[in-house]
């Protein structure tokens, strides 16, 4: 069925309009504080797109004449929405056996050790068809889209092989096509070695490197296509097959490992990384949570476009990824719920000039958490960032960590309207009223997909 184009909307009167205008390079040092910031701001949007950013009283005028549908926005903050770098959306169940495990003093790792962890994450997932574990996952992004979330990465990981990785892939094109967030889908190659591999981590490699890569970076024929539909998404990774019309899309972008102790080598991941590249998968990496590997470096000389976690960085690391055009991601959540006294380096890292990104890392075992509002909190009252910080790590900086900055994390004329409205008079109230949802309006390609 063809859909009639959105809306031209004109958010009228905001306190505060959070334009976060600025060169299109991820902001590092003072620029990572600066929000561009329009007091009695307003926003008109056509289609798809932001048409102007002004303040109200120099776009009333247009806004009549296109007769745009007014939103008032006094009293509230408009800002970009929120774009999650790094998530776990697709698993089946919880595992709140763990939790309870953990609080009665057992460690993450002992946990996995026993059977629990991300191989009983699997287990759950290998029972579960493609459709639940989409409908699981159509659930919690309806809670993304209302906590101001409207750009989600999503990493594979809980299958461990390679049927159920691409399952897993074939989930997340499934609720691309279903639901109004973007997805950006990440093949998490070496999550956790599966049991049948013990001691066989070569041949396991082996099997990512010359098997499932090849698969997940393939396009696809989607199922059920619908012309209409796909005239309306557009996007860069499609293809089309001649004679069909029909699009192919790959079923990953990105190429992930969890390097670190008890998960993945360096050199393991250095293989799946070049694999991942030939066929035109850009690495990010699971970096330094548990213990310091160097996973840090490699992210850096394979140019990946972040390094996630960093909790055990040394000084040498901090300077190398200033230095390097990797994104730093930050996913203080995982810190909050395992109870870890410790936080990611934030203030070194920002001292030193890296560009620094955070997200929730939404996950069953470390991190279940999808409200980037609260990530905000822990950031700003555990990781001492300002406000300001905190929010171009969670929006701009983010969408330059998955490679759509020239489309999303800013409001600025001709970039897509993505942006969220919250009942809050100052940004700084964000984090500061901690544990609430404030977004009471969520705008994803100027369609209204959230409103309280
Ligand atoms: O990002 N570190 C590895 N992966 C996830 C946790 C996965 C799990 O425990 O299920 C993370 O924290
Ligand atoms: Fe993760």
């Amino acid at each position: 069925m063809p859909q009639a184009s959105p809306p031209r909307l004109f958010f009228r009167n905001a306190s505060q309009l959070l334009t976060l205008s600025g060169p299109p390079v991820p902001r590092r040092g003072l620029a990572l504080g600066e929000l561009g910031i329009i007091p009695r701001g307003s926003l008109l949007t056509q289609g798809e797109t932001i048409l102007r950013v002004g303040s109200t009283r120099s776009l009333e005028r247009e806004a009549l004449r296109l007769r745009a549908e007014a939103i008032d926005c006094r009293g509230r903050v408009v800002m970009p929405g929120f774009v999650d770098s790094h998530t776990h959306l697709i698993f089946a169940g919880s595992r709140v056996n763990d939790y309870e495990l953990r609080l009665r003093g057992k460690t993450y790792e002992e946990i996995a050790h026993a059977g629990g962890g991300i191989q009983s994450s699997a287990q759950k997932v290998r029972k579960a068809g493609v459709s639940s574990l989409a409908q699981q996952a159509a659930g919690f992004l309806d809670q993304f889209a209302a906590h101001g979330t409207t750009t989600v990465e999503v990493k594979s990981g809980y299958g461990l092989d390679i049927a159920q990785e691409l399952k897993i892939l074939r989930a997340i094109r499934m609720l691309q096509a279903r639901q109004p967030l973007d997805l950006v889908p990440t093949l998490l190659a070496l999550h956790a070695l599966p049991a049948s591999f013990h001691g066989r981590s070569r041949q396991y490699v082996d099997q990512v490197t010359d098997k499932l890569i090849p698969l997940a970076a393939r396009a696809e024929v989607e199922p059920g296509f619908s012309p209409a539909r796909s005239a309306l998404k557009g996007g860069s990774t499609s293809a089309t097959t001649p004679g069909s019309q029909a699009p192919r899309e790959r079923l990953a972008e990105f190429i992930d490992c969890f390097c670190d102790r008890g998960a993945f080598t360096v050199e393991d991941c250095r293989r799946v990384f070049d694999a991942g590249r030939m066929f035109g998968l850009t690495p990010r990496i699971h970096a330094e949570q548990l213990s310091r590997t160097r996973a840090t470096r490699l992210g850096i000389e394979c140019g990946a476009a972040s390094a996630d976690h960093l909790d055990k960085l040394s000084p040498a690391d901090v300077r190398a990824l200033a230095a390097s055009d990797v994104v730093a991601t930050l996913l203080p959540g995982a810190n909050f719920h395992l109870g870890l006294k410790q936080y990611p380096p934030a203030r070194k890292l920002i001292a030193a000039g890296a560009a620094v990104a955070l997200a929730t890392d939404f996950n069953p075992g470390t991190s279940p958490t999808l409200n980037m509002q609260f990530i905000l909190s822990l950031a700003c009252t555990q990781m001492r960032m300002t406000p300001a910080e905190a929010i171009i790590a969670s929006t701009i900086n983010a969408a330059h960590a998955l490679r759509r900055a020239d489309r999303i994390g800013s409001l600025e004329a001709g970039k897509q309207a993505d942006l969220i409205v919250l009942d809050v008079a100052d940004y700084r109230e964000i984090p500061y009223y901690f544990a609430v949802n404030h977004c009471v309006m969520t705008v994803k390609r100027g369609r209204v997909v959230c409103s309280r």
